[in-house]
């Protein structure tokens, strides 16, 4: 079980997809869950700040959900930040997690909360962190590559709007765990990111 989380736009999900490939691992983007619940509240035409209509909503989440190109959307990010500081959704969307960590032959998860809350005894964690400015570049690229137009400024005040949220909820704040390998990325390629990552994983996995 690896263990990948950071603040938006770090890297975590390449890293984490081809860390899954490396090892021969599954591989979950726990974002997509949050995400999948935070839709499915927009679409209802439901206020994401409604805990108890979060946390039904979160409890609704299924395989089928996490498929839908518009999770990527950023407004969806943003309502994802909202819902994921309840604790009640928090603990809906728990079980699912674990499930999905336990089963062989072993998982990486990627998320916020994933090596201090859903997997703390991960035989691996990694911390993924990089500048405001290298991740507000990166996302702006992502969305362009999806025909997305974006303003440079826009998405910068959302990653920090989103990163504030996150950090300072009181459900699983976004922080490393205090046995997490931190990698800074943003002078970093996807390849340099992913060899650093293997060389952790590698020396973790010959000490066990
Ligand atoms: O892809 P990106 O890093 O932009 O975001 P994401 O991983 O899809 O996560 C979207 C939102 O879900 C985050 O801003 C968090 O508020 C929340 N989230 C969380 O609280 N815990 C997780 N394990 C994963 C995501």
């Amino acid at each position: 079980m690896i263990a990948v989380d950071g603040p938006a736009a770090a890297g975590k999900g390449t890293l984490a997809r081809r860390l899954a490939e490396r090892y021969g691992l599954r591989h979950l983007d726990t974002g997509l869950l949050y995400r999948a619940a935070a839709l499915r509240l927009l679409r209802a035409g439901s206020d994401p700040a409604q805990a108890a209509a979060a946390a039904a909503a979160a409890a609704g989440v299924t395989d089928d959900d996490l498929a839908d190109p518009a999770l990527r959307d950023e407004d969806v990010g943003q309502a994802a930040s909202v819902v994921a500081a309840h604790g009640a959704v928090r603990e809906a969307l728990l079980g699912l997690q674990r499930a999905f960590a336990a089963r062989a032959p072993g998982a990486v998860l990627d998320g916020r909360d994933i090596g201090t809350v859903v997997c703390p005894d991960a035989r691996v964690k990694l911390y993924l962190e990089a500048s405001t400015e290298v991740r507000a570049a990166r996302r702006l690229c992502e969305l362009r590559s999806r025909g997305v137009e974006s303003i440079d400024s826009r998405v910068l005040d959302e990653i920090m709007a989103r990163d504030a949220r996150d950090r300072r909820r009181s459900a699983a704040p976004l922080k490393p765990a205090a046995d997490a390998c931190s990698i800074d990325t943003s002078a970093l390629d996807a390849d340099e990111v992913f060899e650093r990552a293997v060389a952790i994983v590698d020396s973790r996995l010959s000490s066990a």
